[in-house]
């Protein structure tokens, strides 16, 4: 069936899929029980008629996967954001098709552009891995306050804005198209320290979770993140 499944540039004639897509962005979320920066089928829509989107379908229009372009920092920063497969096709490799076009068109419509991504999924790394982006702090993604208004419909939103934009629970990711490691080398490297990522990962998110709490007044009991702990070490934090 896989083999069947179109994946390509988005256009006008596609709006029809707008409020599917986003019912699965927030059927997923909530399934998963994070966060997500909502989007609207209008803005899904406008993406797919600006050519700024790749969609994944079977030859008999039946909807399969999404994702989008942004472009942040008057084009010095681009986005590949919403990536979404629908829960009957995953794990079979489209999420991977999806974001290898995406990156493509990304490369193709803004050449000089670092290419970012935010996620909580370890599936995500494991792809952007693959197409050569790195673990970055937030410190090097964009400044653009419309992209971080964005953040504004995730649930986490609160603890984002009291770590002053820093850190949150999702890992932040790039490739800069000037300064990069092959895909091969960023692909290995992910290979070898994957369990590592997954348990800080977890780590982080609990423990900012439970400083959040704390700080809210509430009975997290956890002591704050500490200065220099291993995953600030880790991460760069
Ligand atoms: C995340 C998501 C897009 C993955 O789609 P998918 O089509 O199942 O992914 P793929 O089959 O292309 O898998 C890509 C890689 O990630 C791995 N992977 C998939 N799901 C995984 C998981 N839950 N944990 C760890 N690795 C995973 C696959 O093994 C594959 O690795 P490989 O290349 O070594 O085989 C899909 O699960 C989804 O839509 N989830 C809900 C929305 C979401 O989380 N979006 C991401 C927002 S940042």
């Amino acid at each position: 069936m896989e083999d069947k499944i179109i994946v390509r540039v988005a256009n006008g004639g596609d709006t029809h899929y707008a409020q599917t897509i986003t019912n699965e962005m927030e059927a997923s979320a909530k399934a998963r029980g994070t966060g997500i920066a909502k989007r609207s089928p209008e803005y899904v829509a406008r993406k797919m008629e600006e050519g700024k989107a790749v969609i994944a379908v079977m030859p008999d229009g039946t909807w399969v996967g999404f994702c989008y372009i942004e472009v942040w920092g008057h084009e010095s920063f681009v986005a590949n954001s919403g990536l979404i497969v629908a829960p009957e096709f995953r794990k079979s490799g489209i999420a991977k098709k999806i974001k290898q076009r995406i990156f493509n068109l990304s490369r193709e419509k803004y050449p000089n552009s670092k290419i970012f991504g935010l996620t909580t999924g370890l599936a995500v790394m494991k792809i952007n891995s693959d197409l050569g982006y790195e673990p970055v702090t937030y410190s090097e993604l964009t400044d653009d306050e419309e992209f971080w208004a964005g953040c504004k419909s995730c649930v986490n939103y609160d603890i984002l804005m009291s770590k002053d934009r820093k850190n949150c629970m999702c890992t932040a990711m790039l490739y800069d198209p000037a300064d990069h490691q092959e895909p091969k080398q960023t692909s290995k490297d992910f290979r070898e320290k994957s369990k590592i990522y997954e348990r800080f990962m977890k780590i982080k998110q609990s423990r900012l979770l439970r400083w959040f709490r704390k700080k809210e007044g509430g009975n997290g009991g956890a002591a704050p993140i500490k200065s220099k702990s291993f995953f600030q070490i880790f991460f760069h934090l």
